[in-house]
């Protein structure tokens, strides 16, 4: 995108002030249509699980917005094609399979590609003219393909940064944690019927347990209302004053439990049974030692506990210090990593309309080698209110198709962020107004950086 285009027209309720933002953006056909035009070509997209294309020939298609691409593993690594026949443009690839030997094969009149994207056959080739069949010609068209922390993304914009460039220093920080070795060991998917960013936005900040996870605030209620809320006296910002230190381990147990509960990578159940049976360790008599005294044992005991099952966890204590990750992670522009010890919940949304979009959630966590589950290729599928999703996400869900319809109301311009920990909200509409006014692409990928670790944080001026 050239930066100062004059052909492009003004961005519509754009982010004046990263504090509050335009209701319209959430449901406007016009912006939404600009966002398809200008922002979603242009990022880098999670397009699949590596585990879902293990052996050279196994592909997977990724579809958004009406813009279909094959991931295909070679023996050369993974490469990315735009699934389109290059005769008449018929998609070659629906969900998932294998074709190391056969290629795609055009279902209208039979073209074949190999997995490389060359062109192998061409039916009645004598009737067409020889511009037609040049080879170069016939090859499916490439997409950009990057691999990262146990993923492939794909990008539609030749000329966008790399992923790494992109995201920045959040995606060195992350593997460190062991992404690279993770497979996925369920994932849940539903559509929901609100604005894409509506759905990102209620995992932007914790600001919202209080009051939409009532079960994770009443089993530590010091540690939410110390960050949000009221302070607990000075005692130690995460611990109930009133209460003994065994107590007080219990309910940080509790809320590992809790958090645990049907969400496996979020709090994967190994971890909460590692930190059970630190339940009696001795501890300093002082509370918030004896609390950093113990989150120190978990975690060292889980990685010890880990590398004993066959794992390759890493030193979770010393990147604690040396690179230390927020409870969610977001990469621009819809994928989320949550990761918590040994594992991680991952979150991907994709938009179906102003006000409708797909949201997907994965458990990640590492197996011992040979005791991998086999790959999970589909989601399943759920209404979003249905009683099978486990209670944190069925709770997040509850409100946000009521927050879409409140965004409708008559009076309602404006959301209004806090300047301190709803900062990531304002902060990646400001780079989303970039996009659609096309800002040069270093100056995006420079404002994206900053999106690393900015979960609870403050509003920046992005100057975008
Ligand atoms: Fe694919 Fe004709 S459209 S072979």
């Amino acid at each position: 995108m050239a930066e100062g285009n004059s052909l492009v027209s003004p961005t519509p309720f754009p982010v004046v002030d990263p504090e509050r933002i335009p209701a319209p953006r959430y449901y406007d056909e016009a912006f939404y249509r600009l966002e398809c035009e200008r922002l979603w070509p242009h990022v880098w997209q999670m397009a699949c699980r590596l585990e879902q294309v293990p052996e050279v020939g196994d592909w997977i298609e990724y579809s958004n917005l009406g813009k279909s691409v094959i991931v295909v593993r070679t023996k050369d690594g993974v490469k990315a094609f735009h699934n389109a026949c290059r005769h008449r443009g018929v998609q070659l690839a629906k969900g998932h399979g294998s074709c190391e030997t056969q290629g795609f094969t055009c279902p209208f009149h039979g073209w074949r590609w190999n997995i490389e994207g060359k062109n192998t056959f061409v039916y009645g080739k004598h009737m067409f003219s020889e511009h037609q069949l040049d080879q170069a010609d016939l090859a499916l068209a490439p997409c950009r393909v990057e691999l990262w922390g146990g993923c492939a993304f794909i990008n539609h914009d030749d000329d966008a940064p790399s992923f790494r460039e992109s995201i920045g220093p959040l995606a060195e920080r992350l593997e460190k944690y062991g992404l690279d070795q993770t497979r996925a060991e369920w994932c849940y998917a539903t559509v929901l019927p609100a604005n894409w960013k509506v759905a990102m936005e209620a995992f932007m900040e914790g600001y919202h347990v209080m009051r939409t996870h009532p079960q994770l605030h009443h089993a530590n209620p010091a540690l939410t209302n110390s960050r949000y809320g009221q302070d607990t006296g000075g005692l130690g910002r995460t611990l109930d004053p009133r209460a003994t230190i065994r107590e007080n381990i219990q309910a940080q147990f509790r809320g590992m439990e809790l958090l645990s509960e049907g969400m496996a990578g979020m709090c994967h159940a190994k971890d909460v049974e590692t930190a059970r049976k630190l339940l009696d360790v001795d501890l300093p008599e002082d509370p918030m030692e004896a609390m950093k005294a113990w989150y120190g044992m978990v975690a060292h005991q889980v990685v010890q506990d880990g590398r004993a099952r066959g794992e390759s966890t890493p030193d979770l204590l010393a990147l604690a210090v040396s690179d230390p990750v927020n409870a969610v992670e977001f990469l621009f522009p819809h994928y989320f990593l949550l990761p918590f010890l040994s594992s991680f919940s991952a979150y991907r949304i994709r938009p179906l309309g102003p006000e409708s979009c797909l949201f997907e959630i994965w458990s990640l966590t590492q197996f011992p080698e040979g005791q991998e589950p086999p790959p999970v290729m589909d989601p399943v599928v759920l209404p979003y209110d249905s009683d099978e999703f486990p209670p944190i996400p069925r709770q997040d869900y509850s409100n946000i198709p009521d927050q879409q319809l409140g965004l409708h109301a008559d009076g309602f311009e404006f959301m209004r962020l806090s300047k301190e920990i709803e900062g990531l909200i304002g902060n990646y509409h400001q780079i989303i107004d970039g996009y659609l006014k096309g800002a040069a692409p270093a100056k995006l990928a420079k404002a994206t950086h900053l999106l690393g670790g900015n979960f609870d944080g403050p509003i920046h001026n992005l100057g975008l």
